[in-house]
């Protein structure tokens, strides 16, 4: 039987008519602005060698790429980005032409989407290179480009994000830490987690370094933040950093682009890729960013030809999808809340900032219900994150557990100390978990974090899904112990199991969506403000 014949996989679909009407629009809509701006096109394979993408700097982990082999058995992808492959092109076929090379792409990339999470996995990118020339002039080509292509594209109301990813790189290379700390440090400043960043930088201790790195990722918006930040670390290079991103931000209001452009001097280098000026486009009716680049002058020396670079990629699927969706920032700012324990303490919270929580308290069967000119909306846990991460509401009041097991792209803000309780391992009491050679297995509720636990430990492990009431299945003889939240442990006590190993506590954050973040700022921090005193008293 031809079971699959008539569904597509997942993250993949078909698109009909006026779809296809806007993307073509758009793709040529960018394609002429290119061309009137010198820049020539090419098209590279959509299959190429893995080696291509093979480097600490791509930024694209290895699972998410989609693999096959050639007829001799090496490994090849469909391609997951657009640069890597062009900067192979150059290096290879231009390396005579004088340069700088200006190339356009309009040509999909091909990265697996997190299960069941409404992602599509071909994304159709229009993008640019220019190659070849590191000057401040380069820079303000690409970026008042970016900007154009947004204007091109219909949007309701946009913006740039604009920062460098030297300030990191200068404060980062100062610091005297291990590998894991430095990605850990890059992950909380890009996910906004001050929460975890405050705690790993008071584990780091009190310095000039740990200092900046605290304040830099809160200093996004106006010109104000690039002088707040001079303030903060004397470092020539680090002031040097500073001064150049705010001559290109005054340039780009001498070019009276200043309404579209924000500043966010939290924006790092997570993979090493970038090198100097980074930017993401958000506009009304996307949750993800629709554009993103910068400078990256340090990869075309990884295919033998060293020179200077810098591009974007407009996400010409989220362009099209935010073109049409309902979402508009008149509406209010919407916070999806986790049904249950940690509803009830966000009440109070809510009731401490002086906030009218009555239709909430009297919700009977209701699901949106107004607190003041907010708009609160009940759902399961992991839902709060998809609803977040869509961007169909701003902000979400969620516990750490259901952000490890099922988070990805979101600012994590806030940890509001409530709902407190600890990820841990736990077997019927007597028993011992880590003795003897036979595979043991376990059942949890999250077997992301189970996974990441055992394989941190290099033990492999049988991880068993279960949706509830997991302390069952050591009970019924399906598991040798359970991975799952423990607060009183009342729960594990009075069914016979003890806590072998804690693993991490758990309280309840504040998630943004990171659009919202960029295109309603004011409404946002406004709350955050509020909520956060609130989470003090
Ligand atoms: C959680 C958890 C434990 C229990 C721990 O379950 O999975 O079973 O709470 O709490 P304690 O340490 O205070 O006893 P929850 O109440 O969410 O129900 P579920 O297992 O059916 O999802």
């Amino acid at each position: 039987m031809k079971r699959y014949s008539k569904i597509t996989p997942q993250g993949s679909r078909d698109y009909l008519f006026e779809e296809c009407d806007d993307r073509r629009r758009v793709e040529h809509e960018l394609s002429v602005l290119f061309k009137e701006n010198n820049y020539r096109k090419v098209i590279t394979p959509a299959i190429e060698y893995f080696d291509v993408f093979k480097s600490d700097n791509v930024g694209i982990e290895s699972e998410m790429m989609f693999k096959m082999s050639d007829s001799k058995g090496r490994t090849t992808v469909l391609r997951p980005d657009n640069t890597m492959p062009i900067a192979r092109m150059v290096a290879t076929r231009l390396h005579d032409e004088e340069l700088p090379v200006r190339l356009y792409y309009s040509q999909p990339v091909f990265v697996r989407a997190k299960d069941l999470a409404g992602r599509p996995s071909e994304i159709a990118q229009s993008g640019v290179e220019l190659i070849g020339d590191g000057s401040f002039d380069a820079d303000i080509e690409i970026v008042k480009m970016a900007v154009e292509s947004l204007k091109k594209s219909n949007l309701n109301s946009f913006k740039l994000e604009l920062g460098n990813a030297a300030f990191f790189n200068v404060v980062l290379g100062k610091m005297n830490i291990s590998p894991n700390d430095r990605a850990d440090v890059v992950n909380y400043i890009e996910s906004k987690n001050y929460a975890a960043l405050g705690d790993l930088l008071d584990k780091i201790g009190d310095t000039a370094e740990t200092r900046v790195i605290r304040r830099l990722p809160r200093l996004f918006g106006d010109a104000s933040v690039i002088d707040e930040a001079k303030k903060l670390y004397s470092d020539s290079a680090f002031q040097q950093a500073l001064l150049y991103l705010q001559t290109v931000y005054n340039r780009l209001c001498d070019e009276g682009l200043k309404d579209y452009i924000i500043l966010d001097l939290g924006l790092v280098n997570r993979s090493n890729y970038y090198t100097g000026i980074i930017f993401h486009g958000y506009a009304e009716g996307s949750g993800i960013s629709v554009l993103s680049g910068g400078r990256y002058d340090n990869l075309l020396g990884e295919f033998g030809m060293p020179a200077p670079a810098i591009g974007f990629a407009v996400e010409v699927t989220a362009l099209c999808e935010a073109m049409h969706e309902v979402i508009n920032v008149e509406r209010p700012i919407r916070i999806a809340l986790t049904k249950g324990r940690l509803e009830r303490k966000t009440v109070e919270l809510f009731k401490t900032m002086g906030l009218d929580t009555k239709e909430l308290e009297n919700k009977g069967r209701r699901l949106i219900l107004p607190v003041d000119k907010y708009e609160t909306v009940l759902s399961k846990a992991p839902d709060v994150i998809t609803y977040v991460e869509h961007g169909v509401c701003d902000i979400g009041i969620v516990g750490k557990d259901t952000i490890v097991e099922h988070g990805s792209s979101f600012y994590e803000v806030i940890d509001l100390n409530i709902g407190k309780c600890k990820f841990a391992l736990a077997c019927p009491k007597g028993t011992d978990f880590f003795s003897g050679y036979k595979r043991k297995t376990v059942a949890s509720k999250y077997p992301k974090v189970a996974k990441e636990f055992f394989e941190s430990k290099g033990m492999d492990v049988e991880v068993i899904k279960i949706e509830g009431s997991v302390e069952l299945a050591p009970l019924l003889g399906l598991a040798d112990g359970i991975i799952d939240i423990v607060e009183t442990g009342s729960t594990l006590k009075e069914n016979g199991l003890e806590v072998v190993e804690d693993i991490f506590p758990i309280s309840a954050r504040v998630i943004v969506n990171m659009a919202s973040m960029k295109l309603r700022k004011a409404e946002i921090e406004e709350f955050l403000n509020d909520l956060e005193l609130a989470s003090r008293v």
